[in-house]
């Protein structure tokens, strides 16, 4: 809801509100937070002098040394602008163009700021989602003067909050440890979390919080490429936060009459950082998921790359789908190798035709798999080209580089120039041909290296980074748009490249190459921070585990995985009858209860950064039954009475409660309250004698349950 009451504006969710005050050439904050439902008495809020107020957006030029939100280089090298506040509004939102954003939403607060003497327009807007407690921001430039002029940075937002005392949380980490959880004292000091490699990055996600007791406030950019958060306190007691492009190497021209559009944000307010992670994954799912998608249950698949890397044969291959087809998975996913000439990474990208002497012909592989009853999907990794491919030989020229340097290869690959749209509509053609030729129902779209030699020869240097990912984005919203049906899930070495941009058009993510239990519970748990579980990609692979050696029982890599869309990436076929008995019976469970598991409501339990144990419970949007999962992280001889705790169950009804079996069984424990369960620590004894700890090194002990509502 927004209102306007004279000088003020109230923007409420169904359980925040934001006050702003607009006057005098200027806007400021006033409020942030828990519901308010009038602006009587707002005046005392007013800031002790008006050179300390909130505000929310300063462009570099005034008495403010504090990072800027927005910096222009002028035709004559200036970079003082003085925009001063010439109308407050409600108006319709307008949507950023060429970028994904929130879909649906209402009305915004506008705010319009004029620099006269350079006849530019700033732009802000503001608005509230009632149902997932968010406020959406973003900004434009309009250029209404004669000479053109560069934006060398502007924000997506820019929020201030009386108080010096917040903490910064950021999540951070690499190839195989995405999305650590790591939290920092602001003191009187700046925090930055940005990505310089092109991407979203593994090293440091959009996702951020500032946090103090009783207070979050929790941010987003719904965008792909290089991004940056700062969080700036000082000694006049104010804390800023920053969100968007990375102005760092960027510059983008704007000439007179055009406008800019930066990426839009999402900012909530929250109670504790669980409550701000909630409301975050809400919001994705209701306004970045695509509709098609968000309610929808995703397919059991199997996928062969820790199964057989780029070694296979077509019978290989069938002989895995036949497996996955005999344990009731339903979707089989070809993963790298079925194209050009590519037996390794060092060539063929970006010819995306059959490699027939391995596949036996790919349009009929895909039909025998689907004549076993399985649908068919993909993998491709569109945005590279390999030196060594036909396309490179004819098309040297669609590679992203500086002229007259050698460009860097990562994992042997350079990338393609999707700056240019010859190139995006080469893409275009040539992945919808992969579709068609497969009539693939799932595609998994793959990108395995950061952007070095950002350039080309046409595009101003500054806008290169950002012209790609509008290219990126052109080029998916094209392909997605010809197959609605066709379901996309992104990936980028793992986790790469997991932000609200991607998820705009893709509505899952492989969350990680990390599959092992342990390691892989974190991921997921700083991951869900931020995104809903449906969209975490999350796959039973074997054991010991390809990427660190560990050992898991089944049971453990099955539980783990089932807080994510599930899906088993080994090769099937060297599986023991036992096994295969007990991935049957896990799929058989998983789907039973997929609706629960997948769409549910997602609460974390235990803290996988900080306690010795860990897991998630996930209870269903008719609250008739959930699931939880418990995981001690270490065994400690001599450490008894080992303890967990649920959350998320709902008070006041009684619930029975079984722990799930390895056979997919289910023993009835006892009936509860979802008060006692909320409240109470419960006993893990004998966790330990649950697994085999000769068979299994360093692993992780893991018990699942289920609770039953029967009443309230
Ligand atoms: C990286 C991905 O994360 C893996 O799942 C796999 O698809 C490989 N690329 C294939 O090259």
């Amino acid at each position: 809801m927004l209102s306007g009451q004279g000088n003020y504006f109230l923007l409420s969710t169904a359980h925040t509100s934001m006050l702003l005050f607009c006057a005098d050439g200027r806007a400021e904050y006033r409020y942030f937070g828990e519901l308010v439902r009038d602006t009587a008495g707002a005046e005392l809020l007013a800031p002790e002098w008006e050179g300390r107020t909130l505000l929310p957006c300063s462009p570099w030029g005034s008495t403010d040394f504090r990072e800027p939100s927005l910096l222009i280089r002028h035709a004559d090298g200036s970079v003082a602008s003085r925009f001063v506040l010439t109308g407050a509004e409600i108006a319709p939102r307008v949507l950023p163009a060429g970028l994904p954003h929130a879909c649906g939403g209402g009305d915004c607060l506008r705010l319009t700021y004029r620099d006269e003497a350079a006849k530019l327009v700033l732009c802000l807007q503001l608005m509230p989602l009632e149902a997932c407690d968010a406020i959406v921001s973003s900004a434009w430039l309009k250029n209404e003067g004669e000479y053109a002029v560069e934006i060398e940075r502007i924000a997506s937002l820019q929020l201030e909050l009386w108080g010096k005392d917040f903490s910064f949380t950021t999540f951070d980490g690499a190839w195989g440890s995405e999305r650590q959880r790591h939290t920092r004292p602001l003191a009187l000091g700046k925090c930055e979390n940005a990505s310089y490699a092109g991407s979203s990055s593994a090293f440091h996600n959009p996702f951020v919080m500032l946090t103090r007791p009783g207070e979050t406030y929790a941010c987003n950019l719904i965008y792909s490429g290089n991004h940056r958060e700062t969080a700036e306190a000082d000694d006049t007691g104010r804390t800023r936060l920053i969100a968007g492009i990375n102005p760092f190497g960027f510059s983008w021209r704007v000439e007179p009459g055009e406008t800019f559009y930066t990426p839009e944000a999402v900012l909530v307010y929250a109670q504790s950082p669980a409550e701000a992670s909630a409301r975050m994954r809400n919001f994705v799912m209701t306004h970045i998921i695509p509709p098609r998608w968000a309610d929808c249950e995703r397919p059991v698949l199997v996928n062969n790359w820790e199964g057989t890397y780029f070694s296979f044969t077509r019978d290989k291959i069938l002989s895995i789908a036949a497996r996955a087809r005999d344990v009731g998975a339903e979707l089989f996913v070809l993963d790298d190798g079925w194209f050009g000439r590519r037996d390794d990474d060092t060539s063929s990208l970006g010819d995306w035709k059959d490699y027939a002497a391995k596949t036996g012909g790919i349009a009929s592989l895909a039909d025998e798999v689907r004549a076993m009853g399985l649908q068919f999907g993909i993998w491709v990794e569109p945005e590279m080209i390999s030196e060594d491919s036909d396309l490179y030989r004819a098309h040297p020229d669609y590679t992203m580089r500086v002229p007259f340097r050698k460009p860097l290869t990562m994992r042997n690959q350079l990338m393609l120039n999707l700056a240019d749209v010859r190139v995006q509509d080469y893409l275009f053609e040539a992945i919808s041909n992969v579709i068609q030729t497969v009539k693939a129902a799932y595609v998994k779209w793959d990108y395995n290296r950061y952007m070095t030699d950002c350039f080309d020869a046409v595009t101003r240097g500054g806008e290169y980074c950002h012209r790609y990912i509008l290219g990126l984005y052109a080029l998916l919203a094209r392909l997605t748009e010809r197959f609605p049906g066709v379901l996309f899930e992104g990936c980028a070495s793992g986790g790469g490249r997991f932000d609200l941009g991607v998820l705009f058009y893709m509505p899952q993510i492989w969350t990680s190459d990390n599959t092992d239990a342990r390691e892989r519970i974190r991921i997921q748990a700083g991951t869900a921070c931020a995104y809903p579980q449906s969209s975490m990609g999350a796959h039973v692979s074997a054991s010991p585990n390809e990427q660190t050696g560990n050992r898991n029982s089944l049971y453990a890599r099955f539980s783990v995985a089932c807080g994510g869309v599930l899906g088993y990436e080994s090769d099937l076929t060297a599986a023991s009858e036992a096994e295969l008995s007990e991935i049957s019976a896990q799929i058989a469970y998983y789907k039973r209860h997929r609706r629960t598991l997948q769409l549910g409501e997602y609460t974390p339990l235990g803290d996988a950064f900080g306690d010795d144990w860990s897991g998630y419970l996930v209870r269903a949007a008719d609250g008739s039954e959930a699931i939880a999962v418990v995981c001690l992280h270490e065994k400690h001889t001599e450490v008894f009475n080992r303890r967990a705790r649920f959350a998320g169950l709902e008070d006041g009804a009684r619930y029975r409660v079984y722990r799930v079996e390895k056979d997919g069984g289910e023993q009835l424990l006892t009936e509860a309250d979802g008060d006692l369960l909320n409240r109470a620590s419960v006993s893990l004894g004998g966790i330990f004698g649950e697994t085999d700890v000769r068979e299994n090194s360093n692993p992780l002990y893991v018990r699942m349950y289920r609770f039953e509502r029967i009443g309230r």
